[in-house]
């Protein structure tokens, strides 16, 4: 049997890595299983892609489709095209997308409306129902046409019971950037900035914006960022700034010395940084999973979450987008009253095995 893997930006990486290494326990069992890993090519930069191929051992991609940066539609168009092409030269028994980035829609649809291919859903049937976000959209088409989903959560499987999926289609096995968070967590350690900044466990903040919604707008960021700076109360507050922020945050002329900007981290820097923050601001949706499983107080700068369980059993918080919510937040914080949470059912590290069990199960493999 053929596996197509997709990846194509930051978040996946860290998401597929588990799942070829349970493939490759299985080839090395015998079992007649045979996968392709194509990178779409959404994310390029190395920070934001070749760093996580080398720090999580994830075998060099068999194929990268290049598709790079652009409009919606344009990421979109070239990431299909790219992949049909392949599929055309050699079509797969099942194509695995993950998570909800542009890749996993635009290759699930590529599959399927090519010789219906089948595709597995990884991280299906959460949603936000806010239809501003790309993800949203990603999300609702994946979903629409993938035949197998493997799911995070209770809710995300009963979200997809209400659309009519059936239960012989539904797996409900736990979170794939779990497993990479425990395997990887004995490994994590820490950046140049520890040393260069005197940083010390608890004494500082860190944060992350690449949401459309808080960091198009030159007026957005700086606000949220000035409230952030406000309420740290004079601890420093790390921000590796992504590549769609930064565009923006060099207009904002912020400055304060307790601001310390950098590029993207490394993953084994970044949740070394995050195990020992005081406390995480984030618009990103799988740092609150990773705060969650390491008890770090997170806030979350957006109104919505397709994560719900990080704010009912975790430590995340939703803030809004309001910046006015930031030093009313962190002051709970620094008293010492952010709730303390636990973590998500299933949420083991053994995911990726589920996973591939059940596609040795689906497919009569063994
Ligand atoms: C994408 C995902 C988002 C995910 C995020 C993870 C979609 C719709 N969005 O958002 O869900 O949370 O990745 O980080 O799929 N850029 C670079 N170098 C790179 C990649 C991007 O400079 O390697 C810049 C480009 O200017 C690009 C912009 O970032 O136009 C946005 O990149 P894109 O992949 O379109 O979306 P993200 O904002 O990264
Ligand atoms: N991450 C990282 N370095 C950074 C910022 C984030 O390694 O500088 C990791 C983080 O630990 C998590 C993933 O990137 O595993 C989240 O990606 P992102 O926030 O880009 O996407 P989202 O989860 O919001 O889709």
């Amino acid at each position: 049997m053929l596996i197509d893997i997709i990846a194509g930006a930051r978040p996946n990486f860290i998401k597929i890595a588990p799942i070829i290494e349970a493939i490759e326990v299985k080839q090395r069992a015998g079992m007649n299983i045979e996968y392709r890993l194509v990178h779409t090519g959404q994310h390029y930069d190395r920070k934001m892609s070749g760093d996580f191929f080398e720090q999580l051992n994830i075998p060099m991609p068999h194929y990268n489709l290049e598709a790079g940066s652009g409009t919606q539609a344009e990421q979109t168009g070239k990431i299909m095209i790219g992949y049909e092409q392949l599929l055309m030269d050699r079509p797969c028994d099942l194509c695995i997308v993950v998570g909800d980035v542009t890749s996993t829609m635009a290759c699930s649809i590529a599959a399927k409306k090519l010789n219906n291919i089948k595709v597995a859903h990884v991280e299906g049937g959460i949603r936000s129902g806010d239809m501003t976000m790309p993800e949203e959209i990603n999300r609702m088409v994946t979903d629409a046409i993938s035949d197998y989903f493997f799911t995070t959560t209770v809710s995300a499987c009963n979200n997809l019971r209400q659309a009519g999926v059936p239960e012989e289609r539904l797996f409900f096995v736990g979170n794939t950037m779990i497993d990479t968070l425990y395997k990887q967590m004995p490994r994590f350690r820490k950046p140049a900035l520890w040393q260069e900044l005197n940083l010390r466990e608890k004494e500082y903040i860190i944060m992350t914006l690449h949401r459309p919604n808080n960091v198009d707008s030159v007026e957005n960021l700086k606000a949220l960022v000035v409230e952030i700076v406000k309420g740290a109360q004079g601890i420093p507050v790390i921000f590796p700034v992504h590549p769609r922020t930064a565009k923006v945050l060099e207009k904002t002329g912020i400055a304060a010395e307790n601001l310390h900007l950098t590029e993207p981290l490394g993953y084994l820097e970044f949740n070394y940084l995050v195990q020992q923050a005081k406390a995480v601001i984030t618009d990103s949706g799988g740092i609150t999973e990773e705060a969650t499983v390491m008890g770090i107080p997170c806030m979350t700068l957006r109104n919505n979450t397709e994560r719900p369980e990080t704010c009912t059993v975790g430590t995340n918080e939703l803030l809004g987008t309001d910046p006015a919510n930031i030093v009313p937040a962190l002051n709970k914080v620094f008293a010492g009253e952010w709730k303390k949470g636990g973590i998500p059912e299933l949420w083991d590290g053994k995911t990726a095995e589920r996973i591939v069990d059940h596609i040795a199960s689906v497919f009569c493999l063994n």
